[in-house]
């Protein structure tokens, strides 16, 4: 039998994929890029805005026809667009098959024995592990299918792996649907985080992504309470691993212990997604954030100051119900003053549930456009500036897979970097000397090799004194 996943949306459900992968191959089942030839179809969605479930949408409505002529087929949705209301779903949906809630998949398992007729205890045990979920990865990675583009690239996502660590949010944002749809959060202990990660070494894994939609709040379920700086401590001492990182943070649970975890661990990259969503004190009280301009403008400090070398990223949302031009206007100051390796924008959309979509959508769909527009303006050329500063230095780069004939991966600052060599550096850290800058990748020629964890990165070969 045959299966084909597709994905939408975050890391998360990128890890969710490849979690529902490793299930279906213990079953026997292999992966195909070719849904035509499937068995069994699974649509990975998300909900965060309306756009990204039109998106499923259209995929699902494309295999209306291929279901009609191939009755047996299984057609599964998974993921953030399956919330509590199935019954509605499935009156809409009548040609899906099954539906499963993000980190739920026993109902595909059981239909997928159900046709191949195998005896479901077997099965169910060998597949599922302790906590329910199910069991890790085995090498699957290179089954999922992104999207439309990443389908044929099969190396890139091997040596770099995600780990979800915690599960769900309790933070309630109030332009957010994940809580609805991803539950409470849970953590998972450090024990089983760390037999996954040494499993994924054993099996060519270099680079781990610890995952959770809060990833700061990290344990406080826990019996021990311990918090993601005890973690990344354990994390960084195992063997074989280069390089660490986490997703993502929330500013308002950002502590100095976590700080100072990133700055003293050789394995953490120095790299933090902080997502600021509004330089507006009004709009984050209305969003829920919980924290002032100020408060992140000081967090941002603190973490340069003890991280000097550090990328920061973030995500912002423009067109939130009530925010004016001038409201518009602070947060596109804040970015230019914080100067942000990379924006996440989106254009607020109202998601049904949710505390603000009570309020009434009022920045008109133009105007949206036209902020959104002006971040990503703003950001090309703020990443552009950034970027040009690496030239002619020499930085480290793990990577990740091939493109276009050429090796690419990532800097510890998460850069994406391109090099043409003919040797084999698939999951290797190579040194590259930048010789071509952009806004949004770095491309150079490779000098050699490392081991070291912490390069002093980037390291210069220009003159004396330089970088
Ligand atoms: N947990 C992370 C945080 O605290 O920012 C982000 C998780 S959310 C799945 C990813 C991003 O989607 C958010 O940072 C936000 O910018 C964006 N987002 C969430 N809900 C949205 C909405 N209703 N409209 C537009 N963008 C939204
Ligand atoms: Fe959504 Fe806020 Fe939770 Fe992030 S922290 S997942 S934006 S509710
Ligand atoms: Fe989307 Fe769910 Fe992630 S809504 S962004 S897939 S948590």
């Amino acid at each position: 039998m045959l299966y084909h996943i597709w994905t939408v949306g975050c890391q998360m459900n990128k890890a969710d994929s490849e979690r529902i992968a490793t299930a279906l191959e213990r079953l026997g089942l292999r992966p195909t890029s070719d849904k035509e030839n499937a068995d069994v179809i699974v649509l990975n969605s998300c909900s965060v805005r309306r756009s990204a479930e039109d998106r499923v949408l259209s995929k699902l409505g494309s295999l209306k026809p291929l279901k009609r002529a191939r009755p047996e087929m299984i057609v599964a949705l998974a993921g953030c667009m399956v919330g509590n209301d199935i019954a509605s779903l499935r009156e809409k949906l009548p040609f899906v098959d099954v539906f499963l809630k993000p980190q739920e998949g026993d109902e595909l398992l059981r239909l997928v024995i159900e046709r191949r007729s195998c005896s479901p205890p077997t099965f169910l045990s060998a597949v599922k592990d302790r906590s329910g979920d199910f069991e890790q990865a085995d090498g699957i990675a290179d089954c999922v299918e992104e999207d439309a583009q990443s389908t044929s690239d099969k190396l890139v996502s091997e040596p770099t792996r995600w780990v979800p660590i915690i599960y769900g949010c309790d933070n309630f944002c109030s332009y957010c649907i994940v809580p609805f749809r991803r539950g409470r959060e849970r953590s998972r202990s450090p024990e089983d985080i760390l037999a996954e990660i040494r499993e994924m070494v054993q099996r060519g894994a270099t680079e781990v992504t610890l995952l959770g939609q809060n990833v700061d709040s990290y344990g406080h379920d826990l019996p021990d309470k311990p918090d993601l700086a005890d973690l990344l401590q354990l994390v960084d001492d195992v063997d074989g691993l280069y390089r660490v990182r986490f997703l993502t943070s929330h500013p308002k649970d950002m502590s100095d212990k976590l700080i100072d975890a990133v700055a003293r661990l050789p394995k953490v990259c120095e790299y933090i997604n902080l997502p600021v969503q509004s330089g507006d004190d009004t709009i984050l009280k209305a969003m829920k954030r919980r924290y002032t301009v100020e408060e992140y403008r000081n967090l941002v400090r603190r973490i340069r100051t003890r991280i000097p070398d550090v990328s920061l990223s973030t995500d912002l949302i423009v067109g939130f119900p009530g925010e004016t031009r001038e409201q518009f206007e602070s947060s596109y100051r804040l970015l230019e003053e914080i100067r942000f390796d990379a924006v996440h924008v989106a254009a607020y959309s109202p998601r049904p549930g949710t505390a603000a979509a009570r309020l009434p959508d009022d920045v008109a769909a133009e105007e949206k456009k036209d902020r959104l527009q002006r971040v990503e303006e703003l950001q090309e050329r703020v990443a552009t500036e950034n970027n040009a500063a690496l030239l002619g230095k020499i930085v480290q780069v793990l990577v990740e897979g091939k493109n276009k004939g050429k090796w690419q991966g990532r800097t510890r600052t998460n850069k994406l970097v391109f090099f043409q060599s003919d040797d084999n550096w698939l999951g290797r850290l190579a040194l590259v000397a930048i010789e071509k800058t952009g806004p949004w990748s770095l491309q150079g020629s490779e000098t050699g090799e490392t081991r070291v964890e912490r390069a002093q990165t980037p390291l210069s070969i220009g003159r004396e004194g330089e970088g």
